[in-house]
């Protein structure tokens, strides 16, 4: 799944338009609010009273304007519904999206995305801001605080890197900063520093946890209700002294590290990217702290040991069980007609639920055809799927947690007759992926600087995507784990590290593509030089033949795909034997066949030659119209 471009991490996401989206109706379904009385579609939340209490609170505060961002006190990108604070404030229900409260005006920010939804959610209290930058929220905090006037936030949803962007923001503008305050992912960490999973985050296998660790004392602050006593003893079994986790209430942290700081000599180290502000402001004085971007323990875990990589390995061979039968069942149903987005996503999830060891889906399965595929955030509602016919593309990303790992693949088919846009965008998407997945490099590489490799083939038509190009994935942890991955602020590529690959291309209220793998960076031989690294596909599942136009592919990228069809059929076929999925295995063999360069057989060249003669016309105005 594309990762989110958060409020600092602006992505050019296209500006799309869903219109067209939807069950046809008559009945207008976006608020109207230049008429009297405005106009209210029945999705529109009535936010009167809460604004107004949330006034009422800040006025003996003094405060001029409130910030409300999309996060939790762990800067989660996925937060649970006791943290939807966007949510109840607003009604509306997008995944990202920042609010900035005055005693006069209310304005929400989110991205093209979500553009449509908010106009469909919120009632006439708020404004719609839509450039999703920081920039822009900082010129509406200008232009609306009156000189010396303060500005209020939780100090608990902010990173201390956030706030430091915010300071500057003011004090360039001697602005007073009274109220300032700070965010985490600090539940990554330290699932993974006790290898221990919760399920405080729909998706996620994380709990709420802070964690202060000391040269001879082990401190986890956690909600006492949710801890088991097998995992008391486990905290503590084969420990003595320094080795043993104290468990103290989540709510305590705050007072605990005031504590721990006052002790003479002491120094703590955190992570300014995912420690909250509140944390942070507690650390003094200033001498008394070190930081680092990511934390220490976040670090560790972006490489695999020999274990994890292993048992990650095996979970993938079989989630693409799952995916397989899903799209063979696909090929024999959508022909008649009834199968829709919705069906399609309970089918996947249902098939990943007979898989061991399995535990659900690791995000909502996005499962769109035609238009609905160049969103590319959408999951399908009752409102908006659409029913699969062979006249559209189709889209399926999704990804399963398993007590070994978490996976995310996207596949994207054709069951009718794909236009020659639809083959060549694809193709380009598949040369793609394949360009940066057999791309050797030294160590210590950054993906940021070989993430053009997954776009230049479309580059050269003039086509690109607005998302990221790959993220980290975890041991049965996110689907999205920071901070491995494509994106400028992620760390170097080391062997062990875990990554999705997934170029795209989308053509508005026309159809979406995107090939995503989940690869394992691993050590390889060259000729001269020593510590290189490539990448090694962990994802299991063929891609449509259909769609590949192989006179596109360089003989090296043949080569490339040919071998990767080899390591399906010698991974996969064993699991669906075992399993005793003969039609299946039937499936995969067949859709694993060993490509033939179209280049190399003389008839073929002729004949296609031939066919692009004769529909020379046709094409062209295809095209034409296409761009
Ligand atoms: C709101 O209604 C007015 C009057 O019918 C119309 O001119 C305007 O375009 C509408 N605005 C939106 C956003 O629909
Ligand atoms: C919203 O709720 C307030 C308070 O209950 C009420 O006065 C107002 O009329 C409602 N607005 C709409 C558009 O229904
Ligand atoms: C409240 O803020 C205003 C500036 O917006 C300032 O002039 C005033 O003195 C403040 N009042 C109190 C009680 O702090
Ligand atoms: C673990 O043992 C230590 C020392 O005996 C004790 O202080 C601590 O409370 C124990 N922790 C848990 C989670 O039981
Ligand atoms: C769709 O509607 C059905 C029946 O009302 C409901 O059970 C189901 O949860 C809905 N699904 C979604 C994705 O909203």
């Amino acid at each position: 799944m594309p990762s989110n471009g958060g409020w600092l991490l602006a992505l050019s996401v296209a500006a799309l338009t869903v219109n067209t989206i939807g069950a046809a109706t008559s009945e207008r379904t976006e608020r109207n609010c230049s008429v009297t009385p405005p106009y209210l579609p029945s999705t529109a939340v009535n936010t009167t009273i809460r604004l107004q209490e949330l006034r009422e609170h800040m006025l003996p505060m003094n405060i001029s304007a409130y910030i409300i961002p999309g996060t939790d006190a762990h800067l989660s990108e996925y937060i649970a519904p006791r943290d939807a604070r966007v949510a109840f404030m607003t009604g509306f229900t997008g995944s990202a999206g920042s609010v900035v409260v005055t005693q006069t005006k209310a304005s929400l920010w989110t991205d093209s995305r979500y553009w449509v939804q908010a106009e469909r959610q919120m009632d006439c209290n708020w404004d719609l801001e839509t450039d999703f930058s920081i920039g822009s929220v900082a010129e509406w905090l200008i232009a609306e605080v009156p000189p010396g006037g303060e500005i209020g936030f939780d100090p608990f949803l902010f990173s201390l890197s956030d706030n430091k962007d915010q300071q500057r923001l003011w004090t360039t503008d001697e602005k007073d900063c009274a109220r300032c305050s700070s965010k985490s992912h600090t539940h990554w960490c330290l699932s993974g520093l006790f290898n221990m999973r919760g399920n405080d985050i729909p998706y996620n296998p994380f709990f709420y946890s802070y964690t202060l660790l000391t040269m001879d004392e082990i401190w986890l602050f956690v909600h006492m209700n949710r801890v088991t006593d097998d995992l008391k003893e486990y905290l503590n079994a084969s420990c003595d002294g320094a080795l043993c986790v104290q468990l103290k209430s989540y709510d305590s942290v705050l007072d605990h590290v005031k504590q721990y700081v006052a002790t003479p000599g002491v120094k703590v180290w955190i992570g300014t990217e995912y420690t909250n502000y509140a944390l942070y402001e507690i650390i003094t004085p200033q001498d008394k702290l070190m930081t680092s971007t990511y934390s220490p323990v976040l670090m560790a875990k972006a490489v695999k040991d020999e274990t994890e990589q292993r048992i990650l390995r095996d979970a993938h061979i079989r989630d693409a069980v799952a995916v397989v039968q899903l799209l063979m069942w696909l090929e024999k149903v959508v022909p008649n007609g009834k199968e829709t987005e919705l069906s399609a996503a309970e089918y996947v999830n249902h098939a990943r639920s007979k898989q061991k060891d399995n535990r659900g889906p690791s995000f909502e399965t996005i499962s769109a055809s035609g238009p609905n595929a160049a969103l590319a955030h959408y999951s399908p509602t009752n409102d908006t799927s659409r029913k699969l016919t062979v006249d559209e593309m189709y889209l399926v990303d999704s990804g399963g947690q398993y007590l070994d790992g978490t996976t995310d693949i996207t596949r994207t088919v054709h069951w009718g007759n794909p236009t020659a846009l639809q083959k060549e965008a694809f193709t380009r998407v598949l040369m793609g992926n394949i360009e940066i997945s057999r791309t050797i490099f030294p160590t210590g590489t950054r993906g940021v600087n070989m993430e053009m490799l997954g776009r230049r083939a479309l580059w050269e038509l003039g086509l690109n995507y607005g998302h990221g190009t790959g993220h980290g994935v975890g041991n049965y942890f996110g689907v999205h784990e920071w901070p491995v991955g494509f994106q400028s602020n992620n760390i170097p590529f080391r062997a062990g590290m875990f990554t999705s690959i997934e170029p795209g291309f989308y053509k508005e209220n026309d159809f979406g593509i995107r090939i995503e793998d989940v690869v394992v960076i691993v050590p390889v031989d060259t000729k001269y030089g020593h510590n290189y690294l490539t990448f090694d596909t962990v994802s299991l599942v063929p891609y449509d033949r259909k769609l590949i136009d192989t006179s596109l592919l360089s003989s090296e990228q043949l080569q490339w795909l040919n071998r990767y069809y080899e390591t399906i059929r010698r991974l996969l076929v064993p699991e669906l034997d075992s399993q005793g999925l003969h039609e299946e295995k039937k499936w995969v063999l067949t859709n694993t066949e060993p490509f033939i360069h179209s280049g190399s057989s003389a008839t073929t060249t002729f004949s296609s030659s031939l066919t692009i003669f004769l529909l020379g016309i046709t094409v062209l105005h295809n095209v034409i119209e296409a761009f």
